[in-house]
Formats: structure tokens, C-alpha cells, sequence
């Protein structure tokens, strides 16, 4: 990866940090941008800030018992009261094209449950309209090939995503197909039928679910946006 884009990502991680007070409930993301929020919050945690979180993936679950920061089950809660996530577009609308390190389930679970939802990127991402980057389909295994030919039929091209020589597993243990659809008018009418096709277990697609971005430039400035509003 750049140097550029990983300046951008961490920038964004260090300012998305600062919304964080001790007693809350965190959600933590995926991805390496979300890498350096948890660590961020790692360091926080090491001097004293008290905090609990789930993670929206097993890896980022790891990182942060690494890192001390305590995990907790949902059982023990109801809502989170921020999450930071990254994101692989972001539309003027705040909507998203997530999923692209494969963990879109448990991030959709997680940003449902969440009363404030930072999205942190570096400002590549940032799109006029969403669709240069494929949409991931998380899928049931079992009929993939149905669900693919649906898929189809909305206008996609799915393509299996692959880990070696094998089909890559989520840690839902589902597949999971990223969907070319070319540049996309109505990602809410589109996410609407994907996700009513039987066998879909999430798509990529958030919308209207980020409170805020921060985008992060190489050179070290932050650019804030919130629904409907850049500042
Ligand atoms: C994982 C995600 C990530 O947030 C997304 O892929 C962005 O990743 P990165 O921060 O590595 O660019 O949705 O499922």
C-alpha cells in the first residue's frame, strides 16, 4: 500500500479517536484502517480510558485483547454508543460500498446497533457515485450458484471471491460474491434487491447509516462530512 494512503488512514483513525469518553460501549471495525483506531484505542485504554467493545471480526477481535481493550458479548448489551469503521466508497450521500476485507455481516450487525457511526478513510475513497468497486455479496454456500444467477439478473456480475485455491469463508463461514454493476444510480432501490434475494445474507451496501466520515489526506488534514453537509 502507499505511504500516502496509509497516512490518510491513520489520521482519520487519531481524529475519529477523539469522540471517545471512558463508560462507553465501542464497536470496532475492520480492515486496516479501522487497524489504527483500535490501536489508537489500545493506547488510550493503556492509560486509563475505560472502555468495552465488539469487534466486527475476528481479527480485529484479536487485535483488540492483544491491545487490552475488554470484549464483551451482545448479551451484555443492547447498543453501542460509537462504532469506527472504514469503508471502501463513500458516496456525497454518506452511503456505502463496504465488505471489501469481508466482514460486511458482522459490521452491518454492528453498525445497526450503533448510536453514532464514524467512517474513517483515507480520501481516495471518497466517489461521486458508487460502483467502481465491486459490491460484496455475502452467501449462503449452500445454492451459491442460484443465488449468482439472481445476482445476475439484477444486472451484476458476480465473481466468486477466492482465498488460494479455494473459496474464501467469512468468519460466518458464508462466501462471498463481488458483484461488478458498473456505476450505480439508486445504490437504496439496488441494496433493496439484492437483499431480497433468498440466499443473500447481507450486501455491502450502507445506506444512510454513517453520522459522520473523516477523511484523511496524505499531507494530514481531515475533511469532516456529515449527511448532506461538508464542512
Ligand atoms: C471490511 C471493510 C473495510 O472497512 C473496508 O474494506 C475498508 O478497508 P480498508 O480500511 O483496509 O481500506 O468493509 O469488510
Amino acid at each position: 500500500m502507499e505511504n500516502a494512503a496509509i497516512n490518510g488512514k491513520k489520521i482519520a483513525a487519531g481524529k475519529a479517536i477523539e469522540y471517545i469518553r471512558s463508560g462507553m460501549t465501542l464497536g470496532l471495525g475492520t480492515g486496516s484502517t479501522a487497524y489504527w483506531a483500535i490501536q489508537g484505542i489500545g493506547e488510550q485504554v493503556k492509560q486509563g480510558l475505560s472502555v468495552r467493545a465488539i469487534a466486527t471480526s475476528l481479527q480485529s477481535e484479536s487485535l483488540a485483547r492483544e491491545l487490552g481493550i475488554p470484549i464483551v458479548p451482545f448479551s451484555e448489551i443492547d447498543h453501542l454508543d460509537i462504532t469506527i469503521d472504514g469503508a471502501d466508497e463513500v458516496d456525497e450521500k454518506l452511503n456505502l460500498i463496504k465488505g471489501g476485507g469481508g466482514a460486511l455481516l458482522r459490521e452491518k450487525i454492528v453498525a445497526s446497533a450503533t448510536r453514532f457511526y464514524i467512517i474513517i478513510v483515507d480520501e481516495s475513497k471518497l466517489v461521486h457515485r458508487l460502483g467502481k468497486f465491486p459490491l460484496p455479496v455475502e452467501v449462503a454456500p449452500f445454492g451459491w450458484e442460484l443465488t449468482s444467477r439472481r445476482l445476475e439478473e439484477l444486472g451484476g456480475q458476480p465473481k466468486m471471491r477466492m482465498a488460494g485455491a479455494d473459496a474464501y469463508l467469512t468468519d460466518n463461514q458464508h462466501y462471498i460474491l463481488d458483484c461488478s454493476f458498473g456505476l450505480i444510480e439508486n445504490p437504496a432501490e439496488l441494496h433493496t434487491q439484492v437483499s431480497g434475494i433468498t440466499g443473500v445474507m447481507e450486501d455491502g451496501f450502507f445506506i444512510n447509516m454513517a453520522d459522520i466520515v473523516i477523511a484523511g489526506s496524505p499531507g494530514g488534514d481531515t475533511r469532516l462530512l456529515k449527511k448532506g453537509v461538508t464542512i
